[in-house]
């Protein structure tokens, strides 16, 4: 069993993947600035998991908090979600995002290579992409992102696989997430976004609670059968699922791999919207709007790559995904 260091440890799939390592018999220490997170995250995984973990509520920036983090207890591997993901954000604050995800990612690797730490899983995202050209999307597609955070995503996974490659790091899993929704089916922990949602799944809750009047539906004019985007829609537990097994095969052998983390079906959104009204019971009000620009009409991965490298698949369906969305909104406003 390892000791495994989360970066954005208390954020929502950190806190997820927390889950999924502790019951896998991992140690877990959580390395979190508390920028997007709630600072009863940790609480709260101690109620789920039974086991108290240690936080360090720093930021990936701060090169004595980092070596501090490492010189507290040994590390084994870290897994690194702390990143600033919001798109249209990363448009207008370009300077903010670049410094968070690349200068972090620097001070991150820096702070590894002095405690001898060669084990790294990242975060990656489908947004490398860009317009496929063909869909399922296999891990060898075209890579091109259009916006500054993808960029950060690219520029991070580059880094990392130089690291790899002239021997700085040991082991290297890309991790490409698509569309991350759910919550762990306790109800306790789950995505809570500050400000206005840029993901469906959080919007959709926001409009079930009354806190938003409506749904904004970005075009309904895409070349799919109901006329809106199809994406990949992922359990957030089968995600950190498959973090734990790659964590696992980093420590068990060295090289740098790269995986779609998705489960190869293509949703649209009216077909989410309809899956969340008929399991929750609860209608959903729609407002057709202008195409957002950069969203792509359908996106879905291939996932076998991860299937045959970590023996890991995808297996909650898109009803369990809206019940545990949904769940965790109703008791975290209660
Ligand atoms: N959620 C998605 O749809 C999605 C899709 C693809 C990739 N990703 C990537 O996955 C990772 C995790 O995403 P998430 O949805 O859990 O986001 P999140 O915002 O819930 O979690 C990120 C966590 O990192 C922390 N953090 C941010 N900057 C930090 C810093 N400089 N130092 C220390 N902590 C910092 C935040 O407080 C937060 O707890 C991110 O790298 C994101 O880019 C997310």
């Amino acid at each position: 069993m390892a000791r495994i260091l989360l970066t954005g440890g208390a954020g929502f799939i950190g806190s997820h993947t927390a889950v999924a390592l502790i019951e896998r018999g991992h140690d877990v220490v959580l390395f979190d600035n508390f920028e997007n997170a709630e600072r009863d995250v940790p609480a709260r995984l101690a109620r789920i998991t039974g086991i108290v973990c240690p936080v360090i509520e720093a930021d990936v920036r701060d090169e004595a908090a980092m070596a501090a983090a490492f010189a507290l207890q040994p590390i084994d591997a870290v897994i690194h979600f702390a990143a600033l993901k919001a798109v249209g954000e990363s448009e207008r604050e370009p300077l903010r995002y670049y410094d968070s995800n690349i200068i972090g990612t620097i001070r991150l690797l820096a702070a590894m290579q002095r405690a001898g730490v060669g084990r790294i899983v990242f975060s990656s995202s489908a947004t490398v992409y860009g317009e496929p050209e063909t869909c399922p999307i296999p891990e060898t597609a075209k890579l091109q992102v259009s916006s500054i955070y993808g960029r950060t995503k690219l520029a991070v996974e580059s880094l990392i696989t130089d690291l790899e490659r002239t021997k700085t790091l040991s082991a290297v899993a890309i991790l490409r997430y698509f569309n991350p929704i759910g919550a762990h089916p306790s109800g306790l922990i789950g995505e809570n976004p500050r400000g206005e949602p840029s993901n469906l799944m959080p919007y959709i809750c926001q409009v079930a609670r009354g806190i938003r009047p409506h749904l904004n539906v970005f075009g309904r004019d895409y070349p799919t059968p109901d006329g809106t985007g199809i994406r990949d829609f992922i359990h957030v537990m089968d995600l950190a699922e498959a973090h734990a097994a790659a964590v696992e095969h980093c420590l068990a052998q060295p090289g740098a791999f790269t995986l779609n983390l998705g489960t190869g079906q293509g949703v649209s959104v009216l077909d989410l919207v309809a899956a969340f009204e008929r399991v929750n019971e609860v209608p959903i009000k729609l407002n057709v709007v202008a195409r957002r620009p950069g969203d792509v009409a359908i996106c879905y991965a291939d996932p076998r790559l991860a299937k045959s490298m970590l023996g890991w698949q995808a297996s909650r369906g898109v009803e369990e995904m809206c019940r545990d969305s949904w769940r965790w909104q109703t008791l975290y406003s209660q």
